[in-house]
């Protein structure tokens, strides 16, 4: 698929002040710095679309963004960030649990993990959460292009094993990189598909 057209919609903390989930919508999730907003600038090859920072705690809401005029993407804020108060992290939970348990037109949550670090508990349990309540995903190992081949493909063992701990099937994965534009074409041959089977 050729992504022609992205366009902003709109920021909100309320799933039901979102855009009318009339159409396939995509969400980005993970650990705050993963690479949420980067990857997604990658598939639109649009730098500036998503708000991205060195820094983590970026995104702040539920961030859509309108694809060929037929589809969505979704940046969300990330999880794990440490400096955030107690409340804050309550917000989160209640914005990022009724989004995706009541929004609709939700097909599918890309769980993004970095690469380059071992198998993280909130990951897991967020991962896990997922599958529990029957709520499609993927999993998107990111910023790939900062390891060799070798310790990429080992990470990736190393988190399988982990899901396998739980899992007897393990959810589609995707290697990628906003860096060296890695997992582009997988990724939105995969979003194609599933938009088609749903058309
Ligand atoms: P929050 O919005 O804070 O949750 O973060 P995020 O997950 O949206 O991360 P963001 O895309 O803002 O990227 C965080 C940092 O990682 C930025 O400095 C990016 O330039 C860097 N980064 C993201 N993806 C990649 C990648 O594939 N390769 C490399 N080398 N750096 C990356
Ligand atoms: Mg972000």
């Amino acid at each position: 698929m050729i992504i022609k057209k992205a366009q902003f919609v709109l920021s909100n903390s309320d799933y039901k002040k979102c855009p009318k989930p009339t159409m396939p919508e995509y969400a980005f999730i993970g650990r705050s710095n993963v690479g949420k907003s980067s990857l997604i600038n990658m598939l639109t090859n649009n730098s500036k679309l998503a708000k991205t920072s060195g820094k983590p705690g970026k995104t702040q809401l539920i961030n859509h963004f309108i694809i060929n005029d037929n589809w969505y993407l979704v940046d969300l804020p990330g999880y794990g960030y440490a400096k955030v108060s107690k409340s804050d992290r309550e917000k989160w939970g209640k914005m990022i649990y009724d989004y995706i348990t009541q929004r609709e037109n939700l097909y599918n949550i890309f769980v993004l993990v970095d690469s380059r670090i071992p198998p993280q508990s909130i990951d897991m349990e967020f991962i896990n959460w997922l599958g529990e309540n029957g709520i499609p995903f993927a999993i998107i190992y990111t910023k790939t292009d900062k390891l060799s081949k070798n310790k990429v493909a080992a990470s990736i063992a190393a988190f399988k094993r982990e899901l396998s701990k739980d899992w007897e099937e393990l959810p589609p994965q995707f290697i990628t990189s906003s860096v060296t534009k890695a997992g582009k074409d997988d990724l939105l041959s995969y979003i194609e598909e599933i938009n088609k089977n749903n058309s």
